[in-house]
């Protein structure tokens, strides 16, 4: 939540600034603003809304000057107004800042400041921290080389929550500073200048060389070098890294959205997520990065899967591949409650967590409990570099690419393909023959191939959505490994096109949610499961016996009456080791009719943030 970017260098900061932010605006997008200093004048430009008509307008302003900084907002601390838009600039005048992050003890230090006379002008909690630093910068000794890095860093040990910050000071125009503790920040190191980022989308444009803070640390940047303090105070050489990404993978092409575009990247996303990950005997899959031998593997007794949201859905899928095809007993928890629940873990339990940006706040909260409890954590993460692939003992990377979009898409059926991997691979660790291992892996491999004909139903699906787009209500209802599935088809719905729906197990909609289904409430029923396809008929039955409109996903092989349903997709044949992937592309693709011929905006959805950093 909330997008930062920081520039100091020998280019305008203004353009590169608007750059990076147009970049990040999917971590929040109510409003956006953007300072810089030239000499000791400091321009700030603020918007509410979009980072384009910030740009529209700082061009007009035309704000001048080789150090700048920048933000986009999702609120937390005060209305989406110009006044609470960042930068926050002290009531001296001299200290400006952009925060991403909470600060819990904000009141506490509002009410100090205010008591030194101390004057705010927004209700953000971020205002606080800009002049909590100029109080201690007026402290400093004046003459003292480090006063703005001092009263940086004096200020963060009396914060109380989480923050990426960069802050500049009228009075040092060759200085930029940077901070991080539970938000991400990163140094992007480009020719004659430095950039800092929450993460390297904003960056990639200029430098694929970057530096990763650690929570706690602090970061100078002046006269051409990068100084690095650890929370303990002590320097750290920087560590450089090299970012293998192609900057025209998260262009939009000839698409109109991101979140079409990655409906269909989606072949090629699962094509990376296997690359490399199969014995040479094609029995079983192999992963690098797990650090958890065969040997500890064989050990675990109990696997606990921990996400939110979208990725909690792909545990849900887990839980279901791994009980099936490895026979280990697999619990899911959102991460949100895990953290702050005593839940008992027996030593041989494995913790796995999933999470496509890396950095949602409870997801590393919950990895984070697990390892102080002394687990061993993996994760499934597609942000190289991440806090949690940093964070955790083991792990397994997605390679989808940079998803875009605000509603998942690619990373999700990319989860579900490398859990079906996992369990394979456990699988054949215990009790799964290689003749199974066999046909399993090569059911994986044709995943690809059968999403490339799923996604053309596309044009099919499209015209099933003018009927269904004024609806108000909708179910989703599946069974089994489709349970999750309907989930994630009533999430995607809500979230873009604001329609209510809910996802259930089609055999508990008798048990209440019965009561909702109308002419007015469609359902849509996943019949894709032959062992159980006569108990769904069923279901459908129930549905269709009080006036609701059908619309089943079902294989091609075993379409259903058409007596019983009202529009029917079908979709290819397939092991059940795929089938949750290949049921995901029909939701994703009305979700985003639907969400489309309403007029809504399909890639930043109302209210939402891509990557949850705040609690
Ligand atoms: C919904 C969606 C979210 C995320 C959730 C977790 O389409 O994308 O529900 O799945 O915020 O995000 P990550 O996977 O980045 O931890």
């Amino acid at each position: 939540m909330c997008g930062i970017v920081g520039y100091i260098g020998k280019r305008e900061a203004s353009p590169i600034l608007l750059e990076g932010l147009k970049r990040l605006e999917y971590r929040g997008y109510d409003s956006a603003g953007v300072a810089v200093l030239k000499d000791d004048a400091l321009t700030i430009k603020k918007h509410k809304g979009r980072v384009t008509d910030l740009a529209k307008n700082a061009s007009a302003h035309g704000l001048s000057g080789m150090l700048g900084i920048s933000h986009t907002r999702w609120a937390t601390h005060g209305a989406v107004t110009e006044a609470n838009a960042h930068p926050h600039v002290s009531h001296d005048g001299k200290i400006a800042l952009v925060h991403n992050g909470v600060i819990e003890n904000y009141l506490s230090i509002k009410k100090f400041l205010e008591g030194e006379g101390h004057t705010f002008a927004s209700e953000t909690d971020s205002e606080v921290f800009s002049n909590l630093i100029a109080y201690h910068y007026a402290k400093e000794p004046v003459d003292s080389p480090s006063r703005f890095l001092d009263s940086v860093r004096r200020t963060l040990s009396h914060i109380e929550g989480t923050y990426g910050i960069a802050v500049i000071c009228t009075e040092r125009p060759d200085e930029l500073v940077g901070a991080r503790k539970g938000s991400p920040l990163i140094v992007g190191i480009g020719a004659d200048e430095y950039l800092l980022a929450s993460d390297v989308s904003a960056i990639i444009s200029r430098t694929s060389n970057v530096v990763y803070l650690n929570d706690g640390e602090i970061v100078s940047l002046k006269d051409g070098e990068l100084n690095l303090l650890t929370s303990d105070e002590e320097i750290r050489t920087p560590e450089i890294q090299q970012i293998d990404w192609d900057i025209a993978e998260s262009e939009l092409g000839d698409y109109e959205h991101y979140m079409l575009k990655e409906i269909f990247d989606q072949p090629q996303a699962l094509e990376n997520a296997m690359r490399g990950r199969f014995s040479d005997d094609g029995s079983t899959a192999k992963f690098g990065g797990l650090n958890v031998s065969a040997q500890e593997l064989r050990q675990v007794d109990r696997i606990l899967l921990c996400a939110c949201g979208t990725a909690w859905h792909a545990c849900l899928v887990g839980e279901y591949l791994i009980e099936r095809f490895a026979r280990i007993p697999v619990e899911v928890e959102y991460a949100s409650e895990f953290r702050y629940r005593n839940a008992p873990l027996d030593k041989n339990t494995l913790v796995l967590v999933i999470s496509q940006s890396g950095e949602t706040i409870d997801t590393l909260a919950a990895l984070r409990e697990s390892k102080r409890k002394g687990y061993k954590t993996l994760a499934i993460n597609n942000s190289v570099g991440s806090t949690i692939a940093r964070e955790s003992d083991g792990g397994i990377y997605q390679h989808a690419g940079p998803e875009i979009g605000v509603a998942s898409t690619k990373a999700f059926t990319s989860q579900l393909h490398i859990l079906s991997m996992l369990a394979l691979y456990l699988g054949r660790l215990r009790d799964m023959s290689y003749q199974d291992g066999i046909n399993y892996v090569a059911a994986l491999k044709q995943a690809p191939e059968l999403v490339t004909e799923t996604v053309k139903l596309n044009d099919e699906i499209l015209e099933i959505s003018k009927k269904y787009k004024d609806m108000s209500d909708c179910l989703f209802l599946g069974r089994q490994d489709m349970f999750p599935i309907a989930l994630e088809g009533a999430l995607k719905l809500k979230e873009i096109s604001y329609i209510h729906a809910e996802g259930y197990p089609a055999a508990e909609m008798k048990h209440g949610p019965i009561a909702l289904i109308s002419a007015e409430c469609p359902a849509i029923v996943l019949a894709t499961q032959p062992d159980i396809h006569g108990k769904l008929l069923s279901n459908i039955q129930e549905v269709k016996a009080r006036g609701a409109p059908v619309i089943a996903i079902a294989n091609q092989s075993n379409p259903l009456p058409p007596e019983l349903v009202d529009d029917q997709i079908l979709i290819p044949d397939c092991h059940r080791a795929v089938l949750p992937v290949l049921a995901s592309i029909p939701m994703q693709l009305l979700s985003y009719h639907i969400a489309k011929l309403r007029g809504c905006d399909v890639d930043k959805p109302r209210n939402l943030a891509k990557s949850v950093t705040v609690e």
